[in-house]
């Protein structure tokens, strides 16, 4: 194998998996995109080790250091923030390894949203008020978005959303959901959730502008949904003593008994 993807986590440390410290630990090249990627992680390299900060160089810069690693038979540690299958420009990367023959493989990370939801101690998905989780974006200068996949449209489900490199859209964000939430949907902006600057602001649609006026333009999650702000929500039947389940039988009748 001659490239690791791995995920290198939200910005703590130690919030890599171990599969991803052993492997930067082994390989004798490490390529890290940017600022986003703790530099304690680099610890890990081996003595002597050649580390890259990719964010200066083009993709295809990138890649010559991959071929050139893998004609010496060597392997390269390739670190991305958070997990790699969101914004990690990963799948670019793979397209051209597997155009030139070039074996990798991916260990996940933990990702920003994961991150941010335990900063605010909160769980996205909560019975019968929010079911469903949107990982999503607006525009930037570099992405447009299919036409299809605007806030308005995810805002229409009403699901809990997870709004990434938009933090500099605030005002947009609040125009679009607004009318689709109301103005008293809770929302919370985690600024670099588990750096030790992270920074946390609640408010609701009506509001938030106004608590974030003074809060960074970069590296935030923006969560809006009515699971942010209610202690109000059902049980799950999980737990519930009365629940008929396969690991918890609720008596001699249940259709679980003799079932493995
Ligand atoms: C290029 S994307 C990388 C996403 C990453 N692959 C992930 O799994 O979260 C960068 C965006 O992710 C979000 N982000 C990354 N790290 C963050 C953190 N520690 N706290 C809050 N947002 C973060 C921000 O929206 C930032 O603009």
């Amino acid at each position: 194998m001659t490239v690791h993807f791995i995920g290198a986590g939200p910005g703590a440390p130690d919030l890599i998996t171990l599969r991803g410290r052993d492997l930067i630990a082994r390989c004798p090249v490490c390529l890290y995109a940017g600022s986003l990627v703790p530099a304690a992680l680099l610890d890990h390299c081996p003595p002597g080790a050649r580390i890259v900060n990719s964010a200066p160089l083009t993709l295809d810069e990138i890649v010559a250091i991959m071929v050139e690693v893998h004609e010496r038979n060597g392997e390269v540690a390739r670190l991305h923030s958070g997990d790699l299958s969101v914004w990690s420009a990963m799948g670019e990367q793979i397209r051209r390894l597997e155009a030139l023959g070039i074996p990798y493989d991916i260990t996940p990370g933990v990702p920003s949203f994961a991150a941010a939801a335990a900063a605010i101690g909160t769980e996205l998905t909560l019975p019968e008020l929010g079911q469903s989780l949107v990982l999503t974006r607006t525009p930037g200068r570099a992405s447009a978005m299919p036409s299809s996949e605007s806030l308005t449209a995810f805002g229409a489900t009403g699901a809990t959303l997870a709004i990434h490199l938009s933090i500099h859209n605030l005002a947009q964000v609040v125009r679009d959901l607004a009318p689709l939430y109301g103005v008293d949907c809770p929302v919370a902006i985690v600024w670099r959730a588990s750096w030790p600057d992270q920074r946390v602001v609640r408010g609701t649609l009506g509001t938030i502008e106004e608590a974030a006026v003074d809060g960074p333009e970069r590296t935030a999650i923006i969560l809006v949904g009515p699971v942010l702000g209610s202690r109000d929500f059902a049980e799950s039947s999980l737990y519930a003593p009365g629940y008929d389940r396969r690991f918890r039988p609720s008596g001699a009748d249940s259709v679980f008994i003799g079932k493995p």
